[in-house]
């Protein structure tokens, strides 16, 4: 059995945090949820893996390398442009051959694992097995609408779904989703869709089985998806302190401080995980942060935040919450007359002002 990780995607809804870096590579308790994803695919006892790569290509190439530090094969398969997940399955034929396959969106993350499934997969022997889970907002995703417990139909983004069971980003495939891939028509957002080809499956009579999941699964493709992301794996957090704590700092709860991490007259009230070589100084952390390594928060409160490395947090009077702070971003009181807001904002950021 094979892998496929799909990590083309542009992410237009974490802009402007990816005009510059891969969704897949922002951090979720301060590990790229494409690590996840790669760890979860390993512990089903798959070490062949493609990954399907776009414009962010050579990040992603910088991040995972050759697999060796999972004990994995990676080949990068290169798609073109964001032609959909079926076109994705298409491009890695040479690659996927007459294997059996799990195919893993790369912003996904199921905190339960793929393992049973897998395993599952392998057991019952159908050409296809997919994912579902309750969501209340169907609108956004693939949908599928079952009849005594098995699939019939499934549809793309409905505008009036038939059920709230969201087809979630991992699937399992054998062989004959070539044919499917190869016979369906792009969409009206003009791409190949992998619940159309998933779908002329089960109308050319394929065996396709579901299963409803129960345990946390979210697609991180937005902002607030990305936090509770960010919550669920902190709140798995158990506490480590490998840094600096002084006599005037309280760490409280399921706090992880990093190697050569300094906290300083501080409160860090958990779940929170500080980065290596990060300062914290005269400053509050409260619960369902993320700070990666060397950042420096200064004279600020933040909570239920992610910020990236490099950032630079100083003398902000307001506390800061919700929030995704990029790398090398400097958010700070400004000294300057006449008293003034002063920004340097990428494209289609967003700031909110007390
Ligand atoms: C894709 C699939 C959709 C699925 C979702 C899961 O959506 O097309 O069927 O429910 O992933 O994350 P997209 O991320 O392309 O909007």
């Amino acid at each position: 059995m094979k892998g496929l990780i799909l990590s083309g995607g542009e992410g237009t809804r974490l802009r402007p945090i990816t005009h510059t870096n891969a969704k897949q590579l922002v951090p979720v308790a301060n590990k790229p949820i494409l690590f996840y994803c790669i760890e979860s695919i390993k512990r089903a006892g798959i070490t062949d893996i493609g990954i399907v790569v776009g414009s962010t290509k050579d990040e992603i190439k910088a991040a995972v390398g050759d697999g060796s530090n999972w004990g994995i094969d990676v080949t990068y398969i290169e798609q073109d442009a964001p032609r959909g997940l079926a076109h994705a399955v298409l491009i890695s034929e040479n690659f996927l051959k007459d294997e059996p396959f799990v195919m893993y969106l790369g912003d996904n993350l199921i905190t339960g694992g793929i393992t049973d499934f897998v395993k599952e997969f392998t057991q019952n022997g159908s050409n296809s097995q997919i994912l579902l889970a309750k969501v209340s907002n169907p609108q956004q995703f693939g949908v599928a609408e079952l009849s005594h417990g098995r699939v019939v139909k499934l549809e793309e983004k409905p505008k009036e779904p038939k059920s709230d069971l969201a087809l979630v980003g991992v699937y399992m495939f054998d062989k004959n989703i070539f044919k499917a891939v190869k016979n369906i028509k792009p969409s009206w957002r003009n791409e190949l869709e992998i619940t159309d080809a998933i779908q002329y499956m089960i109308d050319k009579g394929f065996n396709v089985q579901s299963h409803i999941i129960n345990g946390w699964w979210k697609d991180t493709g937005k902002l607030e998806d990305m936090l509770e992301a960010n919550r669920m794996v902190l709140d798995t957090l158990t506490t480590e302190i490998n840094g600096f704590v002084d006599s005037n700092s309280k760490v409280e709860f399921k706090v992880v401080i990093s190697k050569g991490a300094e906290v300083i007259n501080s409160i860090i009230r958990g779940p929170a995980i500080i980065g290596s070589n990060t300062k914290i100084i005269n400053s509050f952390i409260g619960p369902f942060t993320s700070i990666e390594h060397d950042v420096i928060v200064e004279e600020s409160e933040i909570e239920h935040s992610i910020v990236l490395e490099y950032s630079v947090i100083n003398g902000i009077k307001g506390r800061i919450e919700d929030s995704l702070i990029g790398k090398n971003v400097e958010v700070s009181a400004s000294p300057l007359k006449p008293k003034a807001y002063r920004f340097m904002l990428g494209d289609s950021s967003k700031v909110g002002i007390l």
